[in-house]
């Protein structure tokens, strides 16, 4: 996500723009004209409040946080120093230099029983990348920043620089290589292009949002149904994709049942307007 965030705000112009991450920029030669990159571990306090204090931003965008679910579930004090103590850092930063603050949350905050949710359902998590985020979530309400959250689901697209797979790169990755793939078809989300994320906090930003806001595609489907829509775009052979129920695999981590986010209030509010799976489908084919 931080990818297509630092890009849409280099081609909306008129920002000065500071990419943090861990280690050298992954992102692309050609935007490197468009912003400064700092490599910064948020767990580090001193190094992320230095940086904060040296550029004082208007802004400051918390989108790092350690996402595979299965790993944080193995590893939980890293987990949370990451994603709680690494928010805690943010945070605290943005606070001493006066910044605007928006964190990225998660449809994986909520239990999952009777999902779509609104921004005003109250947290479950079911797992322990689930609980950190919703404790980062917390940290915010005890913070003198000016503050948002956008929470997301199911973020899919094509990596600009070296990336993380998603559901439709995994699946498209498996089927031109001719391999059989097991996906659940007892999970419900509201898939988010990564692009229309972007585009959603960067409408949060042009308006000062504050508060939570749900920024999510409107499609509800289970992750086997996107399978399926991926390999029709693409042309792949669905006959490779087999229908599992989550029971049939082991993981470290549950997964909550129905999540999904209902994104009214951006649209009414931000004039956020994603993408349908389909058609973002059809743009990455086109890429
Ligand atoms: N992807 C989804 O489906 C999804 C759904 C809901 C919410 N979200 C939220 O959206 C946000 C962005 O996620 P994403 O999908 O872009 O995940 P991602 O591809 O895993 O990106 C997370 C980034 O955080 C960086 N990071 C991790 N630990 C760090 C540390 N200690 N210091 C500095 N950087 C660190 C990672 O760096 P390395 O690459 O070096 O590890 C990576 O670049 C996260 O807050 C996530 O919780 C994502």
């Amino acid at each position: 996500m931080g990818q297509y965030l630092v890009k849409g705000l280099v081609e909306e112009g008129g920002h000065q723009l500071l990419a943090v991450g861990r280690g050298p920029s992954r992102l692309p030669a050609e935007l490197a004209e468009g912003f400064k990159y700092y490599n910064t571990d948020i767990t580090d306090g001193y190094a992320v409040e230095a940086l904060v204090d040296a550029q004082g931003p208007d802004w400051v965008v918390h989108a790092a946080a350690m996402t595979q679910v299965d790993f944080c579930e193995q590893n939980r004090d890293l987990c949370f120093e990451v994603n709680v103590g690494g928010t805690e850092n943010m945070l605290k930063a943005a606070e001493k230099s006066q910044s605007r603050f928006i964190y990225v949350s998660t449809d994986f905050i909520f239990d999952g029983v009777d999902g779509l949710y609104e921004e005003g359902h109250p947290p479950g998590p079911v797992n322990w990348y689930g609980s950190t985020k919703a404790q980062a979530e917390k940290l915010m309400a005890d913070s003198s920043v000016a503050w948002a959250i956008a929470r997301t689901c199911l973020v899919y697209g094509h990596g600009l620089g070296e990336t993380r797979n998603n559901i439709v790169s995994w699946v498209k990755e498996k089927l031109e290589k001719g391999e059989p793939i097991k996906v659940v078809d007892d999970q419900v989300r509201t898939p988010t292009h990564v692009e229309d994320l972007a585009k959603g906090i960067i409408r949060m930003i042009q308006k000062s949002a504050t508060g939570i806001y749900h920024l999510s595609g409107e499609d509800v489907l289970t992750p086997y149904q996107m399978a399926l829509r991926t390999a029709a775009v693409f042309g792949l052979d669905s006959s490779l994709i087999e229908q599992v129920d989550a029971s049939s695999f082991s993981q470290p981590a549950r997964r909550p049942s129905r999540t999904g986010l209902r994104i009214t209030k951006a649209k009414n509010e931000l004039g956020f307007a994603p993408m349908g799976f389909e058609a973002a489908l059809l743009k990455m084919y086109q890429k």
